[in-house]
């Protein structure tokens, strides 16, 4: 220990529970840790009304990694993600992405600064293509003298390119309509792909499909790690997470009560800790 350590203005300090030495160690570890992050959020609070959906949420995402974000209905899970996709202002507490403190008013700045969000309604224009999908509001365009085409026959190679790099048998001239869950999963998340994402956020992307295409879906997401982004993903599904999380987080009432790596716990621990039979891990 330093003299530091002895100095009077340090006695608070001191009276704590971790001394000065310990105290100043694990603000250098929490720094090397944000130098890491490429997502992180710091007490994040919010409330509806009287409601609190969410209190006190921290925790860091590292670039490249995949996170499994659990709960029961009504844990806060969607309203995380909506905080991290722009569509809702935490009441309290900060949001950091790739080192800057980052303010994301709406969900086009969120894509800007490289987050890209899934949801389990995807919201696909069931009438248009799957290329055309991938598309839908930043369609490729030729100029000619005052006119502007659509380049189709670009999109579409281009659409092609997206599922066989993803390894998915979608094919890009299909509509969305005639298309199995599995598929529509597989185009919302090639959608994602035009931009240059760092992060996607996956809400329920299981819940409602057979269980051949969550073997696709699942494997959607290992080729994003292999691609070196990272990924939130929202499941009820105990094997989905355990299959490709490499860390589990778990929220109850709006709290964290669990963050982990995947290999430290069970799925015994997790429902354990979803429902509240065991408080905390
Ligand atoms: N826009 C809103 N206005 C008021 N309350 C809301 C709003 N959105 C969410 N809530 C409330 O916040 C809490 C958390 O909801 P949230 O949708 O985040 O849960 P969830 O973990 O995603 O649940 P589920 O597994 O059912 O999707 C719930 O009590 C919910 O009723
Ligand atoms: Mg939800």
């Amino acid at each position: 220990m330093d003299g530091a350590v002895r100095h009077p203005r340090n006695d608070a300090v001191r009276g704590s529970p971790f001394g000065v030495g310990r105290l100043i160690q694990m603000t250098a570890r929490q720094q090397r840790e944000d130098m890491l992050a490429l997502l992180e959020l710091t007490g994040v609070t919010k409330e509806f009304g009287a409601i609190r959906a969410l209190s006190d949420v921290s925790f860091s995402v590292r670039p490249g990694e995949v996170v499994g974000l659990m709960g029961d209905n009504g844990a806060g899970k969607s309203t995380l993600v909506k905080i991290i996709s722009g569509i809702y202002q935490p009441t309290a507490g900060a949001l950091r992405f790739a080192g800057d403190h980052a303010q994301i008013h709406s969900p086009a700045e969120a894509r800007r600064l490289g987050i890209e969000t899934v949801y389990q309604d995807l919201a696909l224009a069931d009438n248009l293509t799957a290329a055309e999908n991938i598309f839908l509001g930043r369609e490729l365009k030729r100029q000619v003298g005052p006119f502007r085409f659509l380049r189709h026959a670009d999109m579409q190679a281009r659409a092609e390119e997206l599922f066989d790099e993803l390894k998915s048998e979608t094919r890009a001239g299909d509509y969305v309509r005639q298309m199995s869950g599995g598929q529509r999963q597989a185009v919302a998340i090639a959608r994602t792909r035009l931009s240059d994402a760092k992060l996607i956020l996956m809400d329920e992307p299981t819940a409602a499909i057979s269980v051949r295409q969550v073997a696709e879906v699942l494997n959607l997401i290992h080729r994003l790690k292999d691609a070196g982004i990272a990924v939130i993903l929202i499941s009820h599904r105990m094997p989905d997470v355990f299959a490709v999380c490499e860390r589990v987080i778990v929220m109850r009432r709006g709290t964290k009560v669990a963050d982990k790596p995947i290999a430290a716990s069970s799925p015994e621990e997790v429902t354990a800790l979803i429902t509240g039979a065991k408080e905390a891990a």
